[in-house]
């Protein structure tokens, strides 16, 4: 059937790392190979450069590349391949913790020399959490740099991974002549006057062959024989089923900047990675191949134009086709809507699409329907999980300063945290707002597109608040009765109406953990 064989051809991945890893590079290196773009260079880079913290044209520059890069589509070997992009920035963690709600697997890109870094750990964390198959690439090997063995030690102990080396690298840095492709049996070699061509792949049928010598000399032929021998020792043999649910992960080195490894990466992953994967909804398991449509959104995109507010709400299908011009149930509204122009995402450019398929990202045209999280159906009472609010890092009441605009400013801020760009807490005390964010560089994006896109102007102030944590309420409890009353002015509400205790510090939290062992404290709003 057409439709299986659709489903069977997409691969829905992210790419993770810590900034300046090589995600960018590398994800262009990929749309070359799919022929998505011709040249080098084409896909900007949506890093959050330090001076943007007060250059705003800079941020809405930014976001104009994040929304271009947001989905980056291209066919390679009749397989549909979806990248989703995933912000490195610390400050927008919390946007790539939930578009790693929509991926079917994940690439983690480590820079050789730098090992694994924080960003790095922090993302790889949620993944393993959540079972999503792992591929490792370790990049910039034409640079000094770690110990292939080393970094491999590194990636299991700081990453919790059990890792298996699908490529193995000839050299480093300087000496860096090529990969032997453990995958394929075979070995690309790296040359030209500045490395910047793969000169040739040259297939062994046994590693033992003496055209290993002629080819890399006799030192790099014996030290990889050594290192190969190690491989086969101490790892274990690569398993599609343990690499798929997530209890294996395989290692490639390369280098993006030089196009080198890379294709060994891409063919393999095409080979491994898992077409769309089931889902769990509120309900039940939701499979990709039921034929009626579900999907969910993950990410809100403003637009850049003040004149045009829609935004565009980005959906993952993750059941049966999703058609222009149908009807589809909003759950959470219970309301049909219809929509006339979705849009899909090809490398670089957006178009109007007719049908979708499972592991797709569709763009939606919204005027203030969707929230993350939202779930669509052909018409089932679902409700997809795992997006869930993590404990902000920063906390401060937000003010309005001018009382002429109160109206806008609450729409303002009410949208703003449907996009997710915040979390909003109210006082249970006094009905003050705060603004919680990972990073201080959202109270600035915040007040801009406030002011910009809704004519409200705000201001902050310091809440001393370490860490938001969401509470079970039970009213039976006279322990929870209690602690309501003591805490009082430490009591919020969420965006949602979930309360939540707001800890002035991490020994204030351990106290009231200890002194009320029968409350419920999370450190996530989706607990069961
Ligand atoms: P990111 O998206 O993970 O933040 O990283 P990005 O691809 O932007 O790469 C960060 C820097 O590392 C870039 O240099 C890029 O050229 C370089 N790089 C990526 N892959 C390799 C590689 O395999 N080898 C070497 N030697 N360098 C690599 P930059 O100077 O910051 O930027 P640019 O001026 O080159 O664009």
């Amino acid at each position: 059937m057409d439709f299986e064989k659709e489903i069977a051809k997409r691969r829905t991945f992210g790419i993770i790392s810590h900034p300046d890893a090589g995600k960018t590079t590398l994800t262009e290196k990929l749309l070359l190979f799919g022929g998505a773009i011709q040249e080098a260079g084409a896909v900007k880079s949506n890093k959050i450069k330090k001076s943007a913290t007060s250059d705003f044209m800079e941020i809405e520059r930014q976001r104009g590349i994040s929304v271009a890069t947001s989905v980056l589509a291209f066919y390679y070997k009749d397989k549909k391949i979806n990248i989703l992009d995933t912000p490195g920035h610390k400050d927008f963690a919390e946007d790539t913790f939930r578009t790693l709600t929509a991926v079917d697997s994940v690439i983690v890109v480590i820079d050789v020399a730098k090992g694994v870094e924080e960003q790095t750990e922090k993302l790889v964390e949620v993944c393993r959490m959540r079972s999503i198959p792992m591929i490792v690439f370790i990049n910039k090997l034409d640079r000094e740099g770690k110990d292939a063995f080393d970094l491999m030690d590194e990636v299991e102990q700081k990453l919790g991974l059990t890792v298996t080396p699908l490529s193995f690298p000839i050299g480093i840095g300087y000496d860096f002549k090529g990969i032997y492709n453990i995958y394929e049996k075979n070995i690309n070699l790296f040359s030209g006057n500045n490395k910047q061509h793969v000169e040739e792949t040259v297939a062994f049928d046994t590693i033992d062959s003496p055209e290993l010598e002629r080819i890399i000399g006799e030192t790099a032929a014996g030290e990889l024989r050594d290192h190969l021998e190690l491989v086969n020792g101490v790892y274990p043999e690569f398993d599609t089923t343990a690499y798929l649910e997530g209890n294996l992960q395989p290692v490639f080195f390369g280098s993006a900047l030089n196009n080198f490894g890379v294709r060994e990466l891409l063919d393999c992953f095409i080979d491994i990675a898992p077409p769309p994967r089931p889902k769990m909804a509120e309900e039940r398991l939701v499979v990709a191949k039921e034929q009626d449509f579900s999907g969910f959104v993950f990410k809100i995109h403003a637009n850049m134009d003040p004149k045009h507010r829609d935004r565009l709400a980005f959906v993952k299908i993750v059941s049966g086709t999703f058609e222009r011009n149908t009807p589809y149930l909003h759950v959470r509204h219970d309301k049909k809507l219809k929509f006339s122009s979705p849009n899909a995402f090809f490398a670089e450019k957006k178009a109007i699409v007719d049908i979708s398929y499972p592991g797709d990202i569709v763009g939606l045209h919204d005027t203030g329907n969707f929230k993350i999280g939202d779930t669509l159906t052909s018409g089932e009472q679902l409700h997809y999980k795992g997006i869930p609010s993590f404990s902000p890092e920063h906390f401060r009441y937000i003010n309005n300063a001018d009382p002429m605009k109160a109206k806008q400013l609450n729409k303002g801020i009410d949208q703003l945290m449907d996009e997710g760009v915040a979390q909003l807490f109210t006082l249970e005390l006094n009905g003050r707002k705060i603004i919680g964010t990972v990073g201080a560089l959202q109270y600035e994006v915040i007040q801009y597109r406030l002011e910009h896109e809704y004519g409200a102007k705000c201001t902050y102030e310091n809440f001393p608040a370490h860490k938001a944590c969401w509470i079970e309420p039970d009213e039976t409890n006279p322990d929870f009765q209690e602690f309501k009353r003591v805490k009082q002015k430490f009591l919020a509400r969420d965006k949602s109406g979930q309360l939540v205790f707001l800890a002035d510090s991490a020994f204030s939290l351990q106290m009231t953990q200890q002194k009320y062992p029968s409350v419920k404290f999370y450190f996530t709003s989706e607990f069961e």
